[in-house]
């Protein structure tokens, strides 16, 4: 059966399901389909099923992206308040947790539920279990605006595995390739190449790291524990906890640099930020104690006695050369390792990279060349550290092509 709608949106996600509440309650009609039979699976499992939905303190700085500025329009203009109050109004309560991560106190299907009523008051049509098979440009010109500048003809024609929709705007909110049994795919980055639209190259971010397993046999036996730390790529640092894993690193600290790393270059980790190993010694010169137990003060015992074989056989401290003690202290704040890879996208939270933002319009989501179609999302090259930011970039830049398509 064919229908006509004045936008179509693929992808029933965070980005899509904003994007679709916020046009269809400007009075434009609006098709949400998905091929997945549950939609914003994501939401669902973010934040261990309470959803970090936003950051109190969003900045530009908190995103990755070729073009670092090209979010600062659709931030400011759908801000955490703006969501904060959509939760208030519809009684869904709230927490923060630390660092202004903001999670639902009961679940993150609340706000599941929040966005499909929203979507269905405003009367978006939904179709879930439902493929796209082709998408069929008819004017890709600009003249097919109308004197007011609205995108009032019809565009594309979708083929679906359960309708044939034509419409005047098209929105891509497929999301990235992380966690593939959520529905995740690569469909938004196929139509960009269709479309002749950059993409910057995919990688996988907020995702475990992984070391060669002859460098990390004396750590593998340390899976599940974890302490703070700083770790720092290039000119980013992040001070927060760092979890042991049989194949190597995580924990937020090293979620959060794995969006920064590059492949083949060390890590630099400070095991104990904010306190100075080398004036210990000094202060405890002639401590008798076993520098397992000494370092064990302050780390985890386990860990000191698992790090420390690099420096020969566990003397007391009074026994260690001067330059032996400097080389320890100097590790430990500054601990330079290298991983070999990461967990992957079955492991990551999202994918770095992503359409081109300079291909797009930071005001609308609109492809340049291109009237008529949008991008939204995760598929976007924009991606947020850990912390709310990337639900926030979804509801802002699914908010701004909703007021615009
Ligand atoms: P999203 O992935 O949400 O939605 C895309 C939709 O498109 C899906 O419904 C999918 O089925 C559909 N789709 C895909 N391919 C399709 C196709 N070919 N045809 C039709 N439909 C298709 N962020 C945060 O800010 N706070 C948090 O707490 C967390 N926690 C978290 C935990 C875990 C485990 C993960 C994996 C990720 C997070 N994130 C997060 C990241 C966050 O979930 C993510 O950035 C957003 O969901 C992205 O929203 P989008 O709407 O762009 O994509």
């Amino acid at each position: 059966m064919d229908h006509s709608f004045d936008i179509a949106i693929i992808g029933a996600g965070a980005a899509g399901l904003m994007c679709a509440l916020t046009a269809a309650q400007r009075g434009r009609s609006v098709v949400l389909l998905d091929h997945s039979a549950k939609l914003a699976e994501k939401i669902r499992i973010s934040g261990g099923g309470r959803c970090n939905f936003t950051n109190l303190d969003v900045k530009p700085e908190n995103f990755i992206s070729d073009n670092p500025h090209f979010a600062r329009s659709a931030l400011a203009r759908y801000t955490p308040q703006h969501f904060i109050s959509l939760l208030d109004e519809n009684g869904i309560s709230w927490s923060e947790k630390e660092l202004g991560q903001l999670f639902c106190d009961d679940s993150s299907e609340a706000i599941i539920k929040l966005l499909k009523d929203e979507c269905e008051a405003a009367n978006v049509r939904r179709y879930i279990s439902c493929e796209v098979h082709e998408i069929k440009p008819l004017h890709n010109t600009p003249s097919t605006k109308n004197k007011a500048g609205e995108l009032n003809k019809e565009r594309f024609v979708i083929k679906t595995s359960r309708d044939t929709f034509h419409v005047s705007s098209l929105v891509i909110a497929t999301g990235g390739l992380s966690i593939p049994k959520t529905g995740a795919t690569p469909f938004g980055y196929k139509i960009a190449e269709q479309f002749n639209l950059p993409i910057v190259k995919l990688r996988p971010g907020l995702v475990p790291l992984t070391f060669r397993p002859d460098e990390w046999e004396p750590y593998a036996g340390l899976s599940g524990l974890s302490f703070p730390a700083e770790v720092s790529f290039g000119k980013q640092s992040f001070r927060n906890e760092l979890l042991f894993t049989h194949r190597g690193l995580s924990g937020p600290a090293i979620l959060q640099i794995s969006s920064y790393w590059e492949h083949g270059q060390p890590l630099s980790i400070d095991l104990l930020p904010g306190r100075d190993l080398n004036a210990l010694f000094e202060e405890h010169r002639s401590s008798k104690m076993l520098m397992s137990n000494f370092i064990g003060q302050y780390l985890p015992k386990r860990f000191a006695e698992a790090w420390l074989p690099q420096f020969g056989e566990n003397l007391p401290v009074n026994q260690w050369s001067p330059k032996k003690l400097l080389a320890i202290a100097e590790q430990l704040h500054h601990w330079r390792i290298t991983p070999s890879g990461t967990q992957g996208y079955t492991k990551a939270e999202v994918t770095c990279g992503g359409v081109d933002t300079r291909a797009l319009s930071s005001k609308t989501m609109e492809a340049n060349e291109i009237p008529g179609l949008f991008f939204i999302g995760e598929v976007v090259d924009v991606t947020g550290q850990l912390g709310g930011y990337n639900f926030q970039w979804a509801w802002a830049s699914g908010y701004a092509a909703g007021m615009a398509a």
